[in-house]
């Protein structure tokens, strides 16, 4: 193994990583599904659940990559060079795409013109003026980044997968909260 193969995610990154997996798949949830109800105030409300976890995600985003700058995430365990690339290129994508589809998603939102407030604490402003094409262009890129993250997280997840059950390294047990203290209690 090499010198930095057993080092661990800090407990910073896994808990914005495990959150923001958990928050991400809440809003492919309820976007989803608020798109098909008919106009009632339980529409409404979801949209507004949906803009505003969405702008937590973003924030979540934006933190984790000031975060990164002050520590480097471990290497891969002993992985082949396509592997490691592979493992970057995915992480690079993920960053882009969770930075560029919750601005859509706020674009999209200026374009229409409805106000959009952060759970009721804060109203944020809009990002452009409304605008009929602009609308249809930001709701198309909205859903054509939704779908590559969904796809994206299909690789990764199916990547993770591989490193658990056929390479059975590391990987997996470095992203887990307190995987050093489970291993104790079971030894
Ligand atoms: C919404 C779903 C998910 C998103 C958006 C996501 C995103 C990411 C990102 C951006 C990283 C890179 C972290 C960094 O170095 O800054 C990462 C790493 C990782 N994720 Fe996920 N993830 C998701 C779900 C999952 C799930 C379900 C698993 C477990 C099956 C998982 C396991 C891991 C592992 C083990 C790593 C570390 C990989 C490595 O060291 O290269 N993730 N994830
Ligand atoms: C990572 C963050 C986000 C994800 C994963 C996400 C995901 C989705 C998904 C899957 C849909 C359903 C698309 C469809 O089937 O037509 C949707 C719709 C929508 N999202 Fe997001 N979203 C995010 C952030 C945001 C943000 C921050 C806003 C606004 C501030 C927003 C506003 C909307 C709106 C208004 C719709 C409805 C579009 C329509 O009526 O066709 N989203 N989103």
């Amino acid at each position: 193994m090499s010198a930095r193969s057993s080092e661990r995610y800090g407990g910073t990154a896994i808990a914005i990583h495990w959150v923001t997996a958990v928050l991400i798949l809440a809003l492919f949830v309820i976007g989803w599904r608020m798109v098909g109800m008919q106009l009632s105030p339980a529409k409404m409300e979801a949209y507004a659940l949906h803009k505003s976890i969405g702008l937590l995600v973003l924030a979540a985003v934006i933190f984790r990559l000031l975060w990164r700058g002050f520590r480097t995430p471990p290497a891969l365990p002993d992985a082949p060079r396509w592997q490691q690339h592979a493992a970057r290129a995915t992480h690079v994508l993920f960053y882009l795409l969770l930075f560029a589809l919750p601005c859509s998603g706020w674009m999209y939102n200026s374009s229409v013109g409805f106000p959009l407030s952060f759970f009721g604490f804060a109203s944020m402003p809009p990002l452009i003026e409304a605008d009929q094409v602009a609308k249809d262009t930001w709701r198309a890129m909205h859903w054509l980044l939704g779908w590559m993250l969904a796809g994206l997280m299909g690789i990764h997840i199916v990547a993770v997968l591989y490193h658990q059950f056929v390479q059975r390294d590391s990987v997996l047990q470095r992203m887990l909260p307190a995987f050093d203290i489970w291993k104790r209690r079971q030894a």
